[in-house]
């Protein structure tokens, strides 16, 4: 393969259907003979076991503050990036994320400010394209209340509807320093979503 490995973000609030378009998106990689790994934020290491932990509502004791998760997220994606993410680009593999830095500066920004989310995450490799998939934080509840899940911190309509405002900032932050950021309308069919996704990765490769 001669084109080089793309690391691809897909952002959005909780129910956004994120995790859906990063399958969605490495079917079709594959299907082209495109050689893909799909991961995600927190992730299955011991800094994200850490913090789903912590973000879990069954589990009161291992609860952190609003000021420490911040660099536990960010710890996570160092050792997200070194042990798997940029191993993997290195290899010509193309990688997809669910989540990254911009969800730091959405859901940490709503504690610490976006600025100071932003300086803790300045350093991380810049994806070569993030999706966000937006999706009115009232249709996100709906889509989390079908689903039937136990709320998560972050899931009331007030906290998402403040994240998503952190996100629009953060999402700015990282526009204005030339990220590619590429932003769908989530409310959409999936398919149709992820033909707009497609598209994008497309143009890149
Ligand atoms: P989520 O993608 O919802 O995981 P899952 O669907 O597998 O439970 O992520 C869990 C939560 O973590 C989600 O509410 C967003 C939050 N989060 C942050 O607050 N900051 C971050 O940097 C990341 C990556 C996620």
């Amino acid at each position: 393969m001669t084109n080089p490995a793309l690391f691809i973000a897909i952002e959005g609030l909780d129910g956004s259907g994120g995790t859906t378009q990063v399958r969605l998106l490495a079917e079709w990689l594959t299907a082209r003979s495109v050689p893909v790994q799909c991961t995600r934020e927190p992730t299955d290491g011991p800094v994200g076991r850490l913090i789903r932990r912590a973000l879990s509502p069954q589990d009161p004791a291992a609860v952190l503050g609003d000021t420490v998760l911040p660099y536990l997220f960010a710890a996570d994606r160092r050792d997200h990036l070194d042990r798997l993410v940029l191993p993997q680009l290195q290899a010509g593999i193309t990688v997809v994320t669910d989540r990254y830095v911009p969800s730091s500066l959405a859901y940490q920004g709503l504690s610490i400010g976006v600025e100071a989310a932003l300086e803790l995450n300045a350093g991380f490799r810049a994806p070569d394209l993030t999706v966000v998939l937006e999706v009115s934080p009232e249709e996100c509840m709906r889509r989390i209340a079908a689903r039937g899940d136990t709320l998560e911190r972050f899931e009331d309509l007030d906290r998402l509807t403040a994240i998503r405002t952190c996100y629009a900032s953060g999402l700015a932050r990282l526009e204005a320093r030339g990220d590619l950021i590429l932003r769908v309308d989530g409310a959409r069919p999936v398919h149709e979503v992820a033909d707009r996704i497609r598209a994008a990765v497309a143009q890149l490769r």
